[in-house]
């Protein structure tokens, strides 16, 4: 059975799909049999792993929507173990077209049944808001992982991401768990930068990954070349730290197997 992330964080910019292609590429170069679901309409995820705009006829959107089969959305990589469910203009739409189904959070819960069985891990890249298209991510998911920007407002938005969390386990999904707080584009140059983290360790503890990842260019620019970082230059740091992350999340879920418990839970973090 796959372990199904949420990439999620109503604000923009943050890093989000940055997050999805390169977590994603980096398990499946491990390995992994993974699946990176785009749910965002800007489908940046679709072309950050080379599918271009037009090339395809099924997105996300027939899925979840119409209905149709998602297997026949499926498309495949330049790296063999990672599958991508792309998004297209449609499924801004569909927030709108979802509204009146019955059981409109659970819709993409249902699509990722069907498939899920072949994947070890499924990433669902989530648009910048907590409109329907995110709530269906976190109603699907296992676990959330959050993208943090090391900026002064980086906190902003936090608090109400996590309250949404806890209605979503109220309801419509009872063991969504943390994966963790990700402190993204972290310039270890800037005073700034070293705030921001020692603040959202002291705040959340455990809750964040050892792992950050830093400002990076070539995590900038692999994108404009359709490709995940690892295969655009695989010694940059921003690769490298994406590795590392994925090994961080391998391992403790190597370990959470073995002993059962959850890693974090929201307000249970150790330091504070
Ligand atoms: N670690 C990094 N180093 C340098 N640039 C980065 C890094 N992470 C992301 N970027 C760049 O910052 C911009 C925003 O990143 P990204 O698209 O991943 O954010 P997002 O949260 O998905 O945005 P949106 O909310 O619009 O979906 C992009 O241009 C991306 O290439
Ligand atoms: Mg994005």
């Amino acid at each position: 059975m796959a372990k199904t992330i949420a990439v999620a964080n109503q604000k923009g910019g943050v890093g989000k799909t940055t997050t999805s292609v390169n977590l994603a590429s980096s398990l499946a170069f491990a390995g992994m049999n993974v699946l990176l679901v785009d749910a965002d309409p800007q489908a940046n995820a679709t072309s950050g792993v080379g599918i271009q705009r037009g090339s395809f006829r099924r997105s996300l959107y027939h899925a979840l929507v119409l209905d149709e089969a998602p297997a026949n959305a499926i498309l495949s990589t330049e790296l063999p173990s990672l599958k991508i469910l792309p998004s297209d203009r449609n499924l801004t739409g569909a927030e709108v077209e979802l509204v009146d189904a019955e059981k409109r959070e659970y819709q993409l819960r249902n699509v990722l049944g069907k498939l899920t069985a072949e994947f070890d891990y499924v990433i669902i890249d989530c648009p910048p808001s907590l409109g329907l298209l995110t709530l269906n991510a976190l109603t699907a998911a296992d676990s959330l992982l959050v993208p943090i920007q090391c900026e002064y407002y980086a906190l902003e938005g936090v608090t109400e991401l996590f309250d949404t969390l806890a209605r979503i386990r109220r309801s419509l999904n009872p063991s969504l768990t943390i994966e963790g707080l990700l402190l993204t584009m972290y310039d270890d140059r800037t005073n700034l930068a070293a705030a921001v983290a020692a603040d959202l360790r002291d705040f959340y503890g455990r809750q964040v990954f050892e792992t950050v990842i830093p400002r990076n260019v070539r995590l900038a620019e692999a994108p404009s070349h359709g490709k995940p970082v690892i295969l655009y230059d695989i010694k940059s740091r921003g690769a490298e730290s994406y590795i590392q992350l994925a090994k961080e999340i391998m391992t403790h879920d190597k370990k959470s197997t073995r002993t059962g418990p959850e890693r974090v839970v929201v307000g249970d973090s150790e330091d504070g």
